[in-house]
This record gives C-alpha cells, sequence and structure tokens, in this order.
C-alpha cells in the first residue's frame, strides 16, 4: 500500500487503476485460506508456507502470486487451494500435495484429479466451484469478495471497486438520499429480529442530540454460528465501509465495533483494516475531502451471548457489566450513555455498499415480497457438506440442504432442521418445501436469527435437542430478571427429568405453562425467545415426549439413562470385536463363549453398537423395555463340537 491519503474519488480512482496496472494479467493467483480461524485450525498456514517454499525454489515468483485470503465458506474440506482465473478448486490439500499442484496445474495447466471435490451422492468431481454443488446453487454477493482478498491489504478490496459506494455516498448523495435508498431496498437487519435497517437509521438520525452513534454488533454468541466473524476476518472493509456510509447518512463522527472476546483473529485483521483505511483518509477527517468526519474504535466483547442484545452490548461499551436494561425508550433513540445510537449486524453493515452501488431496486430484486436480498447461514449438522452458504431470501430448505448441503450423511433420513440459533425453533420434514425468509420461519415458530441452521437426521432426539439448547440459555440467562433467571432454569429442570426417566405425564402442561410466562415476561428477547426450541419440539414432536414420559422410551436412542445395550445371544458369534474395544471393559466372554454385558458397568458409549460387525448385528440397544438375563450357558454353538 502507498501510505498515501486519498483527498478526493478522483483520487480514489486513480488508486484503483494503479492497483490493477501494477498486477500482471497472465500471473497466476493461488488463493489459500490462511486468514481466517476454520483454514487455519485445519493447517492452511503450512499448506502456504510450503507453496511460498516451492514456487520461491522453482524460481516462479514472477509467473504465481499467492493470495492469503479469509474462510471461503466450505471450511469443512480445508484447507483449500483455489488457482486463478480458472478458479481450480482442490479441497483438503496437505503440504506434501503442493510439489504436484505446481508441477501439474501451474506448469502443465492440468488437473490434479485427486484433489478434486467429488459430490457424496453422485460420486461425480467438480474442477471449479461452478461445478460444485455447494457452490454452484449460492448467490454469494456479500461473501463471495472473501476468495479475492487478503484482509491484510486494502488494495485487494479498492482493486475489486471497494469503497467506491462511499465515495458516491458522500460525493454524490446527501444523507438524506443515502437514508431513502436504505430504505427503498428494503434491508432488514441480519441479527435477529430483521428490523427494517432504513427505519431504525431515520429514528437515530431524526433523534434529538448532536452526538450520535453507529455501531457494529460482531458479538456472535449462538453456538455454531460463525458468519460474522468469517466476514470480519476476511473482509473487514466491506464492513467498513458499511459503516461509514452509515454514519454520514446518520450524522455521526463515532463508531464502534462491538466484537467477541473469543475472535482474536478478526479483532486482528479489523483493526489493520482500520490502520489501513487511516492511512488512505477514508477514515479520520474529512474524508475523501467530502468535509465528512468519522473514526472507529473497537471493543472487544465480554464473552456473553447475552452482550449481544443491544442495550446489554451498549452498557458494556459504557464499561458497565453488560446486562440487558429496559428500553422504555428504544436504544436508537437514547443508547450508549443516553445518545442516540444506531446498531447493526456485520453482515447488515456488509450489504450497505452492495446497494449504494447497484440501486436499491437491484436489491429488491433479490428475495421474497417481504425479506429482500440474501441471507448467510452456517449449514452445521448431519449434512454432507458442512459450512457457510448464502442464498437469497426465499429458497427452500429442501435446496438448501439437499442442493447445497448435499443431503443428509451416511444415508440416514432428514428429521428436522433447526434455524435461528438457541432460541430459534425446530422444523419438522413436512415443512422441507418452506421458503426461508424472515416471515416464513416466523410463521412455522422458527426464526432468521442471525442465521445459525443445523440439520438434524432420524438419531436425534428432539426433547433431548431442546434440553441441550435450554441448557445454554439458562448458563447464559444474566439472571436479572425473574422470568428468564427462573423460568428457563425449571423448563430446563423438567427437560431434564423426562430425558434421565423421572418424567411424568403433567410435565407437558406445565411445561407450557412457564413457557409462557418466560415469553411474555422477560425483560429481553434472549428470554422471550427461549422457550421456541421447546415449544416448536411440543408442537412438532409430541409423541416422542409421550415415549420419553409415559413408556421411559427414548425413540432416537440418545437419551442414556433410557436406554441399554444389549448382546443378542442367538446372534453373537464371539468374534471378541466389541470385547476389545469396550473402553470400560463392560464385557465379558472369550473366543468360545457368547458375549454379555455387564449393566452395571456400562456407560452407554455406543462402542459395542458402532463396531459389531453388520454380518452379524448381535448387538441392540434397548429402550422402554427390560434387558434380557444372561442365557446360562453361554458357550458357543461351534466351540461346543
Ligand atoms: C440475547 C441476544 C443476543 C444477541 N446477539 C446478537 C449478536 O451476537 N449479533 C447481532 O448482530 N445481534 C444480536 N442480537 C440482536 C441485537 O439485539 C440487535 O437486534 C441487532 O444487533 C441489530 O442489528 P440488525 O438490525 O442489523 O439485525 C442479540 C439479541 C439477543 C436478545
Amino acid at each position: 500500500m502507498a501510505g498515501k491519503r486519498i483527498s478526493s474519488p478522483e483520487g480514489l480512482e486513480q488508486l484503483r487503476k494503479g492497483i490493477l496496472s501494477k498486477r500482471d494479467p497472465n500471473k497466476l493467483i493461488v488463493s489459500i485460506c490462511t486468514m481466517s480461524v476454520c483454514g487455519q485450525s485445519r493447517g492452511s498456514a503450512d499448506v502456504c508456507e510450503r507453496f511460498k517454499e516451492e514456487i520461491r525454489r522453482a524460481g516462479f515468483e514472477d509467473k504465481v502470486d499467492i493470495r492469503e485470503t479469509g474462510c471461503q465458506g466450505f471450511c469443512e474440506r480445508e484447507p483449500v487451494v483455489i488457482i486463478f482465473p480458472e478458479g481450480i478448486y482442490y479441497v483438503n490439500v496437505k503440504p506434501d500435495d503442493v510439489p504436484e499442484i505446481i508441477s501439474t496445474t501451474l506448469v502443465e495447466r492440468e488437473l490434479v484429479e485427486r484433489l478434486l471435490y467429488t459430490d457424496p451422492t453422485t460420486s461425480k468431481k467438480g474442477a471449479k466451484e461452478s461445478d460444485i454443488s455447494f457452490y454452484k446453487n449460492q448467490m454469494r454477493i456479500v461473501f463471495g469478495n472473501n476468495r479475492h482478498i487478503n484482509p491484510g491489504e486494502i488494495d485487494d478490496y479498492i482493486a475489486l471497486g471497494g469503497y467506491s459506494a462511499l465515495s458516491r455516498a458522500l460525493l454524490q448523495m446527501t444523507p438524506e438520499q443515502v437514508l431513502e435508498e436504505i430504505k427503498k431496498s428494503n434491508l432488514r437487519g441480519r441479527g435477529g429480529g430483521g428490523f427494517p435497517t432504513g427505519i431504525k437509521w431515520e429514528t437515530t438520525r431524526n433523534a434529538p442530540g448532536e452526538i450520535k452513534y453507529v455501531i457494529v454488533n460482531a458479538d456472535e454468541g449462538d453456538p455454531g454460528a460463525y458468519m460474522d466473524r468469517s466476514l470480519l476476518e476476511g473482509n473487514p472493509h466491506s464492513v467498513l465501509e458499511g459503516l461509514i456510509i452509515g454514519a454520514y447518512a446518520i450524522g455521526s463522527s463515532q463508531g464502534f465495533v462491538y466484537v467477541r472476546q473469543e475472535y482474536p483473529l478478526a479483532v486482528s485483521n479489523l483493526n489493520v483494516a482500520l490502520e489501513q483505511a487511516r492511512e488512505y483518509g477514508l477514515l479520520g477527517e474529512n474524508i475523501l475531502g467530502s468535509g465528512f468526519d468519522f473514526d472507529v474504535k473497537v471493543h472487544r466483547g465480554a464473552g456473553a451471548f447475552v452482550s449481544g442484545e443491544s442495550s446489554a452490548l451498549m452498557t458494556a461499551i459504557e464499561g458497565e457489566v453488560g446486562e440487558p436494561r429496559p428500553k422504555y425508550i428504544r436504544t436508537a433513540v437514547k443508547g450508549i450513555w443516553d445518545r442516540p445510537s444506531n446498531l447493526n449486524n456485520v453482515e447488515t453493515w456488509a450489504t450497505v455498499p452492495l446497494i449504494i452501488n447497484n440501486g436499491a431496486d437491484w436489491f429488491r430484486g433479490i428475495g421474497t415480497e417481504g425479506s429482500k436480498g440474501t441471507k448467510i447461514f452456517s449449514l452445521v449438522g448431519k449434512v454432507n457438506n458442512t459450512g457457510l452458504v448464502e442464498v437469497p431470501m426465499g429458497m427452500t430448505l429442501r435446496e438448501i440442504i439437499f442442493n447445497i448441503g448435499g443431503g443428509i450423511r451416511d444415508g440416514r433420513k432428514f428429521k428436522a432442521v433447526q434455524t435461528g440459533g438457541p432460541s430459534g425453533g425446530v422444523i419438522p420434514e413436512k415443512f422441507i418445501d418452506l421458503p426461508v425468509d424472515f416471515d416464513e420461519l416466523s410463521k412455522v415458530g422458527s426464526m432468521m436469527g442471525s442465521g445459525g441452521m443445523v440439520v438434524m437426521d432420524e438419531d436425534t432426539c428432539m426433547v433431548d435437542t431442546a434440553r441441550y439448547f435450554l441448557n445454554f440459555l439458562a448458563g447464559e440467562s444474566c439472571g436479572k430478571c425473574v422470568p428468564c433467571r427462573e423460568g428457563i432454569k425449571q423448563m430446563l429442570n423438567i427437560l431434564t427429568d423426562i430425558t434421565e426417566g423421572r418424567g411424568e405425564k403433567k410435565d407437558i402442561e406445565l411445561l407450557e405453562e412457564v413457557a409462557a410466562m418466560v415469553k411474555d415476561f422477560s425483560l429481553c428477547a434472549l428470554g422471550t425467545s427461549a422457550p421456541n426450541p421447546v415449544l416448536s419440539t411440543l408442537k412438532y414432536f409430541r409423541d416422542e415426549y409421550l415415549a420419553h414420559i409415559e413408556q421411559k422410551r427414548c425413540p432416537a436412542y440418545v437419551c442414556k439413562p433410557l436406554i441399554s445395550y444389549y448382546i443378542d445371544p442367538e446372534k453373537c458369534q464371539a468374534c471378541m470385536i466389541c470385547l476389545r474395544q469396550c473402553p470400560v471393559e463392560a464385557i465379558s466372554g472369550s473366543k468360545n463363549q457368547i458375549h454379555v454385558i455387564d449393566q452395571t458397568k456400562c456407560t452407554k458409549c455406543n462402542t459395542c453398537f458402532e463396531v459389531c460387525p453388520p454380518r452379524f448385528s448381535a448387538v441392540r440397544r434397548l429402550s422402554g423395555e427390560p434387558v434380557p438375563p444372561p442365557v446360562e450357558d453361554r458357550v458357543l454353538a461351534r466351540g461346543k463340537g
């Protein structure tokens, strides 16, 4: 980066042209995700180092550039290497694969077949993103640039047209026009509630007071969600550009990015981005010569889920404990230090430059009547392809789970999908063709939330699922209001009783009663939405609750106190496999003696069930029925002769 201040839109355009002119179009680019936690944790840095070493050794520095990027979405296949201009896509690359990639693909321009993605359902190989079902069905307008950008290089962002929306907003539009464009786009907040962004901006803009704040909510405390982290790690300038545009429209000169404590890489990439933006004069005084001043402070989160709630987050920025407070007056009017404060999610801010550049009508052309644009989901659970997916609003669950996610793992059957984070709802198979948008998800008792999507197969127990989420929420409730603190705990106690065989018929009614109270009387949305996992599973999977309560049976064989493992003496071949693998030596027997599980020692770890050869299938799981007593004569038939 040149390190010089840009003082006009023309200067920005000149800089962009300068960056592009210095880039040799004939050079190959090897893109590796080393700037994101997902890539790093799977060893992408070692792959990258090996590339650097081998390219140096071969003297190819003038023919190949390495681009270290943020998350590219298909995290479970990391380390991923993409070679541009063609976009050749290699998965699960190891450092020792690098010499072959260099000789075969970079030199010979041939494919290394074994490193291509193989579709788990069709077994077809895909050489490029456009051949891979995970990518070809997505619409990556917000997330797609991650693979072209080194977040430590502002020039990469500018080369792709970055900060041109800011330039347009500051120099060609009035704040009112920017606001109108966002209102017209119908952009709704991506952080949970789906509140119309333009209306919130307008509220803060019109609120009395000279000093106003704009804030990025990058707290992202939902288990399993990591889209905000990946966006902030991989493309921090897109978020900053949106924030500066918002600040201009609202009339704010001070912004905050509230980042979760556990996201050190996001903080580090963000700080580099802030420094570089300041050096170019894209932050600070008189941005792009427009007369508009604005700067940003980074605030590390309190490490608590509840601190992502708007009033809690603002209290934390003030230096107090990050707990929600009553919002008699909305934070958009009375937020940080009682000043008007506009809070938006990472993805919401990153969408703003796209709207300014392409226009509200373009944005409204994507999505459904009530939910415009795209949404990034973290698709996890029992699907073949897990990762971050960006799809137009209105894509059906079936398309997301089966076309993009590649269907259910190990040929199992789809049972349900949980959306919206810990306080979302569970959606059963009958709604598989539901178009996913804010309103449709609410209609079936779930919500968009920040975009978590956990796919469940037939081996998932719905009572245990509700208990899992309630356990999370009970731990995260700040305890300030009684309905949330006590109500969630009581629901958790009842669910625990049911999953441990102490459930009573009246429990269902009691759960519904407590859920209604928590929903109606909690102080913040942590409490008001906490009953969702309970109510949705009760609504769609009541028979499972009844089986647990009335028959002490867990139909999915998940709740340990309700299941037992038993070796069928008619089928056991005394092969010793389960006996050897049992981690607690609960299985007795010998090569001539059929095996028996000591129920007092068994920890129900499922190992014996998994390792018993399918041709014998001697290990059975029992639930809701007693374990038959061991047979007297344990000598195996073949051993008797
Ligand atoms: C318990 C709780 C946790 C929340 N955590 C987050 C979060 O991590 N990130 C986020 O953007 N919104 C979170 N929200 C929603 C925020 O309160 C707020 O609605 C959102 O940041 C507004 O941005 P948006 O309009 O762009 O969606 C949370 C809400 C609650 C009740």
